[in-house]
This record gives structure tokens, C-alpha cells and sequence, in this order.
């Protein structure tokens, strides 16, 4: 008696050979039908007994852009040699400029050449002076021949293969085929005859207005086949956590803050009774926006911390005895800590007057001068925060971040004193890099000090922080390189794939 099978099904059966095995595509070329509807209908063939699915997974070694460009144009030692050799004769000084400006590689190219140029004994460089060694034949270079063996698909040793792929020359693909051959069961089947089963997929709007879904045969879903890997938009790594740290403190029980980007120099620096002749108030560290003052400030609050830092607050204050000029606090700046929402919210000036006890945070960016490397930015977002109760003190502050951290699984947090102009006592806080054990910074503190709290009109305690989201990221992810996550050299992998626990 012949069996009936859904549509797809008896197509790929009858596809199917029982003496060789046929890849799902060659499957989908035969039958016409798309690869995850072979795939579907196979793993519904198996489990029936009758066909059986092979799968095959391999390395298969692939080229990056910049390995298939040397792979044309030779590695870029290779042309620095050359290029040496054209100035004259082999262990003979060249200025390296010289060098250079024969070679007609590009600055990126520079860069690997020189690194890549010594690691190999091609010769010498020192003090801006090159020698090409005699002792080498760059054409036996192994590293250029494996880059054409891969393009030409050969084998080539794994010693070099791990070589080139640190030299993001080459990348490791991890390609899984699967193929079909009928089982005796499915021979017997098919010399049978398959016929095609009535059963549908799809309930659809007729079938219900005629009323005879109640009669059809469905197809059940085989929820466990293989498909395609769907990659579509998501929400990035780096918005998702934002948003979890929000949810974290809110439950924590914080309000959210809000205020300008671009802010004066007054709300960001001089409130935090930072010397206006402090280092980090200079354009080496802030950006500093060329457009007009700022305007409507409190003039009672701005002369309050005038005096706060020319004679300093209370009977034994003291302070500056430098210079202060309101111009420099009205000049706009792109700020570079979010510490000046926390000002704006204590001093009455955002939602008017606040009575303790308060929680605020605020999740935004934060602009700095720095100069890019794996852990620094120019823009960062800053996770920052106040608590304003009587009688806090620094324990108070290490359990909120023992209990904020936690809830992102980072339990081993180490402190670390140091100081503000605005905080005292004031400590950093660490974290271990998972993959690494470095110790890496996360996070500044500490309690106000009273020449910021006075002119505010505070008269309890706050304590206030401001933790780095992207080092939190680090710790949470285990990469090393800021740069991963954002901008053009962002590792696409670690995006589509990464979960947000917490
Ligand atoms: N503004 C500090 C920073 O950017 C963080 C901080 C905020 C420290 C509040 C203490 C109090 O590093």
C-alpha cells in the first residue's frame, strides 16, 4: 500500500538517492524548494525512518578583505624589502623615509610593515635607518604563500594559519553540511509509490468561513528542524544594558534625571568647586563650544559659590585665593561628566526644592578629550548617581554598589582611595576583567563635600558617583576593546549574538 506525505516531503524523498548522500542544497536545487523547507521536510523524513541525515561540520579558511588585497599585492614587508632593494645594495643603511616613499605603501600598510619586517629577519631598523638583510629570500616567504594556497583553497599548516589570522589576514568559518540518502524503509516506500497527503500548514480565513477546518488534516510543525540563521535588527549590547541599568535602579529605587548636553561650565565645574585653573577645566581634557554664554542662571547661587571658592565654606573653610570670574562659568562646554545634572537636581534649579530622603541617577553620555586607546572614548556614558539622607557614610556607598553590581553578577569589586575637588572621602571602584584578571576601573565616588552642598542649600548628606556603562560592559562580556562595540571596527558577531543577563 502506498503512504500518503505532505508535499514537501514526498518531493524530497523522491529526491533522494540510496546510494549517495545529497547535501540539503543539492536537495533544494533538485526539488526547487527553498533550503529551510528541505530542511523542514527532512527532519520529519528521518524521524518516519525514512531517509537518514548526515551532518558534516569543517573549518573552511577564508581571506579578509586586507588578507585577498596582499594576497594580489604581496605582504607589506615584502614590498618594504623590495622597496630597499631598489635603493641599492642589501646590508647597506637607508634612511627609512627614503624606504618609504619607494615603497608606496599606505600608513596602515607602514605600520605592518615595520612590525612585521624585524619579527621576520628581514633586516634591521633602528633610529630611522633601515638595513635589508642578506641572508633572506622573500619570495620562500611562507606567510604570502599560505595567503595564496587559501585563496586557491589548499591546506596549509596551523601554525601558520593561527599567524595569519592574528594578523587579521585570515578568518576561521565554521561551515556545517548536511546531506540525505534513503534508508531501505524509504526505498521500500518509494517503489511503492508516495502519494501527496491532503494535510495543510495553513489555517486560512475560508476555511473557516465554510466551516470545514474541523475536518482537515494539519501538518505539524516540525519546531526542532534546522533554518537559516535569521539576522535582523536588534537592540545594541550597549542601549540594552543602558536600559537594564535603568530598570536596576529603578528598582533600586531612583528617579531619573535629565538635562542639556551642552551645559555651562557652571553647573559642570564650578558647583563641584573645581579651581577654575584646575587641569581638567583646560581644552586639553573638555570640549569647549564656541557659542554665546549661558544665560539665566541663579545670580544668588552663582554668588554663593563665588564666595564658596574664594573663602571657602564655614568657620574653618578655606579657599582658593585665586582668581574666579563668572565669564569662565558661563562659557558652554560639552559636558564631561553628568555630575552636573546632579547639581542642577540639588540645587532646587531642575524640579524645584527637594526634601530628603531623595534617590537620583541619570544613564547618559559624557564627552572627554582623551586620546583613543582599547579603554577610553571620546564620548562614554557615564552612569551616575546621588543618594541625599542624614548620616551617610562610606559603607553606605560600597553596599549600593555591592547590591547595584551584583544584580549584573560582578561580585568582586575592590576600592581604592582618591580624591575630587567636590567629594571627601572619595574611592574609585574596580572590577576583574573576566577573561584578562586585570583590574580595571569602573567607577568614581564619594560624599560631597561641604563647599559643594552649601551654596546648593543642602544641608544633609550625598553621596554620588559616576560609573563608566561601556566598563561594565567590558566586565559583563569579557571583551577588551571598547572600540568592539562601537564605531567602525565593532565586532558584528559579538553584537548579533550577545545576550543582556541580568
Ligand atoms: N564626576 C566623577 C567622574 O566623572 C564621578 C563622581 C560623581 C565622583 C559624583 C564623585 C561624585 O569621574
Amino acid at each position: 500500500m502506498s503512504i500518503k506525505l505532505p508535499k514537501n516531503q514526498k518531493k524530497v524523498l523522491e529526491a533522494a538517492s540510496s546510494t549517495k548522500q545529497k547535501t540539503f542544497d543539492q536537495i533544494s536545487s533538485a526539488t526547487k524548494l527553498k533550503p529551510e523547507y528541505v530542511s523542514g521536510a527532512s527532519y520529519s523524513l528521518e524521524e518516519r525512518g525514512l531517509i537518514s541525515i548526515t551532518t558534516d561540520s569543517h573549518d573552511e579558511l577564508l581571506l579578509t578583505d586586507e588578507g585577498h588585497h596582499y594576497s594580489k599585492n604581496s605582504l607589506p614587508e615584502m614590498r618594504l624589502y623590495e622597496a630597499v632593494q631598489r635603493l641599492g645594495d642589501l646590508e647597506t643603511e637607508f634612511d627609512l623615509s627614503q624606504a618609504f616613499d619607494q615603497s608606496n605603501l599606505d600608513k596602515n600598510e607602514i605600520n605592518v610593515a615595520l612590525s612585521n619586517f624585524v619579527r621576520k629577519n628581514y633586516g634591521t631598523i633602528d633610529q630611522g635607518k633601515i638595513v635589508a638583510s642578506r641572508d633572506i629570500d622573500i619570495q620562500l616567504d611562507p606567510e604570502q604563500a599560505a595567503l595564496d594556497s587559501i585563496s586557491q583553497n589548499l591546506k596549509v599548516e596551523d601554525s601558520i594559519t593561527k599567524r595569519l589570522e592574528s594578523r587579521g589576514l585570515v578568518k576561521v568559518n565554521q561551515s556545517t553540511v548536511r546531506s540525505i540518502i534513503l534508508t531501505k524503509e524509504g526505498m521500500a516506500v518509494l517503489q511503492k509509490g508516495v502519494k501527496v497527503s491532503q494535510s495543510v500548514t495553513n489555517l486560512t480565513p475560508q476555511m473557516l468561513s465554510k466551516g470545514n477546518w474541523e475536518h482537515i488534516e494539519y501538518t505539524a510543525y516540525n519546531v526542532e528542524a534546522e533554518t537559516a540563521p535569521y539576522i535582523g535588527g536588534r537592540v545594541h549590547i550597549l542601549r540594552d544594558t543602558a536600559e537594564k541599568v535603568k530598570d536596576t535602579l529603578v528598582s533600586m529605587g531612583f528617579q531619573e534625571m535629565e538635562g542639556p548636553h551642552a551645559d555651562s561650565e557652571f553647573w559642570i565645574n564650578d558647583c563641584l568647586f573645581m579651581p577654575q585653573d584646575h587641569p581638567a577645566r583646560t581644552h586639553w581634557d573638555q570640549f569647549a563650544l564656541s557659542v554665546p554664554p549661558a544665560q539665566n542662571l541663579p545670580s544668588d547661587l552663582i554668588k554663593k559659590v563665588q564666595k564658596a571658592h574664594i573663602d571657602g565654606v564655614g568657620p574653618d573653610g578655606d579657599g582658593y585665593h585665586s582668581p574666579w570670574s563668572e565669564n569662565v562659568a558661563l562659557g558652554v562646554d560639552l559636558r564631561g561628566h553628568t555630575t552636573s545634572l546632579s547639581m542642577r537636581y540639588l540645587s532646587g534649579q531642575s524640579i524645584g526644592t527637594i526634601e530628603p530622603p531623595q534617590r537620583f541617577f541619570s544613564v547618559e553620555k559624557v564627552y572627554r578629550n582623551d586620546t583613543l586607546d582599547p579603554t577610553h572614548l571620546l564620548e562614554f556614558f557615564q552612569i551616575e548617581g546621588w543618594v541625599m539622607a542624614e548620616n551617610l557614610s562610606v559603607r553606605d556607598l560600597m553596599g549600593t554598589f555591592t547590591e547595584f553590581y551584583r544584580r549584573f553578577g560582578i561580585t568582586n569589586l575592590k576600592f581604592k582611595p582618591h580624591y575630587n575637588p567636590y567629594t571627601e572621602p572619595s574611592f574609585e571602584i574596580f572590577g576583574e576583567h573576566p577573561r584578562t584578571g586585570a583590574l580595571i576601573e569602573i567607577g568614581n565616588s564619594g560624599l560631597f563635600r561641604e563647599e559643594v552642598l552649601h551654596p546648593l542649600g543642602v544641608s544633609c548628606d550625598v553621596m554620588a558617583w559616576g560609573l563608566a556603562l561601556e566598563r561594565l560592559l567590558m566586565l559583563m562580556y569579557g571583551f577588551e576593546d571598547i572600540r568592539d562595540v562601537h564605531g567602525t571596527l565593532c565586532d558584528l558577531q559579538l553584537l548579533r549574538s550577545t545576550e543582556v543577563p541580568y
